[in-house]
């Protein structure tokens, strides 16, 4: 059926055509429009609007399509979109009658809904992913609780820490990367259907009808809403973005921690590349590509909401050019999330060298300023600026962290509050010591094997839960 026969009296251009088409996007949708095409045709029939021979045919050629595939459509340009499409096939099927099938329907609605049925599942699928993932971070961090590791702020050595306790920074993030994708699902999970092109229809519809047999959780109840809305789709990518953000930042730190100065990490080679003309090169290519593809997701959600900004109610076209970058968001987190979990819970830990790391550089200095504040009972400020200074000094006079002393304190104690500590030795040694600081912070978050453990139980309850 040629659509333009009624109101148009030519032709458009085939570069208008191909244009204007949607087509190569819409095919993502094609398994949605027949299902929806099939409730609608159901509710049609039991609300007695198109009579039941009438509706049974059509739902026969539905069903002939879904089991022939996409290859049994016509996609010409020409056609417009996927909807065009299938009431284009079901009508070579079945005839003039099949036009029917479109009473009470518009493809504005048409496509809301079935952009709403795809991704509801995209985002079951990436939400099913990140529990996984998280699951297996906790399975590395069970094993990781005593793995000396040292954390920066600023990129600069700042205190120890375990690498458990650093790998369930990123379970948390994913956590709430998780929990984001699943709210913004509620708002996915609402039907548009029966809005028609703006504000529904004089047929008797049952839109619960349609709304049940499309298992959506709400119905849509503003028509004009239904068809203009486009906000689902720009928060799921925002999700996807934040989603991608924390992988790229993975990518960052593995990226960091494999370079020949941290020595921290070695990736796995199934992840890595070499260099066409250094051949001692071990590259880490796939991080890389990820981090720069998080730029993807972050670039789409720009292009969605600056599409929709400004656009009046109801439906313009101009929502059209949002799909294809939901879909490339989609796809690319897809991908991304894939690559990060592989790599990722491959690496290997240099246990050396993050201690070593731990134990340089006088990552623990907090530590011996807080005992000096327990121990002396002395302000905190006072106690930060001894042990700056002492760290001073024994950086100008390379001392090392293991022969700081309670002299080597005093001396630095009288210059600045001109009196001895008499900090007990034993006492310096165990504030220098990386794994007694780590073992030192139980409290809610805190390194300590134990308040690790319980982070690990708390979020696999979460994962139990889910
Ligand atoms: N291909 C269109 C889209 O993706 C479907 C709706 C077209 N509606 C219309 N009135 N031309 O938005």
């Amino acid at each position: 059926m040629n659509l333009r026969s009624g109101r148009l009296k030519g032709k458009m251009s085939d570069e208008a055509a191909s244009f204007t088409s949607s087509l190569e996007f819409d095919k993502r949708i094609f398994e949605a429009d027949i299902k929806l095409n099939t409730a609608h045709t159901t509710m049609l029939a039991k609300k007695g609007i198109i009579p039941s021979e009438i509706a049974d045919k059509i739902l026969k050629a539905l069903n002939e399509l879904k089991n022939e595939g996409i290859g049994a459509l016509d996609l010409d340009p020409s056609v417009e979109d996927i909807h065009m499409a299938v009431e284009n096939y079901v009508t070579s099927k079945i005839g003039e009658v099949a036009g029917f099938m479109h009473t009470a329907k518009s493809r504005n609605d048409q496509v809301a809904t079935d952009l709403r049925l795809v991704l509801k599942e995209e985002i079951k699928g990436i939400g099913f992913n990140i529990l996984k993932f998280i699951e297996e971070i906790l399975d590395m961090a069970s094993e990781h609780k005593e793995t000396i590791f040292v954390g920066y702020t600023h990129l600069q050595h700042a205190q120890p820490t375990t690498f458990a306790h650093y790998l369930l920074a990123y379970a948390n993030a994913l956590r709430r990367d998780y929990e984001r994708l699943m709210d913004a699902y509620k708002r996915v999970d609402m039907n548009p259907l029966g809005s028609a092109a703006l504000t529904t229809t004089s047929f008797p519809i049952d839109r619960e009808m349609t709304t049940e047999l499309l298992g959506f959780s709400r119905i849509m109840e503003n028509s004009i809403d239904g068809v203009s809305s486009r906000d689902f789709i720009a928060e799921t990518v925002f999700s996807l973005s934040m989603l991608a953000s924390t992988m790229s930042k993975i990518c960052e730190e593995l990226i960091l921690w494999s370079t020949f100065e941290f020595g921290v990490v070695e990736i796995s080679y199934a992840y890595s590349s070499t260099s066409s003309i250094m051949p001692q090169k071990k590259n880490p290519d796939v991080a890389e590509i990820a981090r720069g593809k998080s730029a993807i997701l972050t670039g789409e959600l720009m292009t969605i909401l600056t599409i929709l900004k400004a656009l009046p109610y109801s439906y313009n076209r101009d929502l059209q050019e949002i799909t294809p970058h939901l879909w490339n968001s989609v796809d690319n987190a897809k991908e991304m999330m894939n690559m990060v979990r592989g790599m990722l819970t491959t690496i290997e830990i240099n246990k050396e060298r993050t201690a070593e790391l731990a134990k340089s550089n006088f990552a623990t200095a907090t530590e011996l300023a807080d005992i000096l504040v327990r121990e002396k009972n002395m302000p905190f400020r006072t106690a930060h600026k001894i042990v700056g200074r002492m760290v001073t000094e024994a950086l100008e006079n390379k001392v090392s962290l293991d022969d700081i002393d309670s002299n080597f304190l005093d001396n630095v104690a009288h210059e600045v509050m001109g009196k001895s500590l008499d900090l007990n030795d034993e006492l310096i040694r165990k504030a220098l010591d990386p794994y007694e600081n780590v073992k030192a912070r139980t409290v809610i978050g805190g390194s300590s094997p134990e308040a690790v453990e319980k982070v690990i139980v708390s979020l696999r309850t979460f994962l139990n839960e889910e």
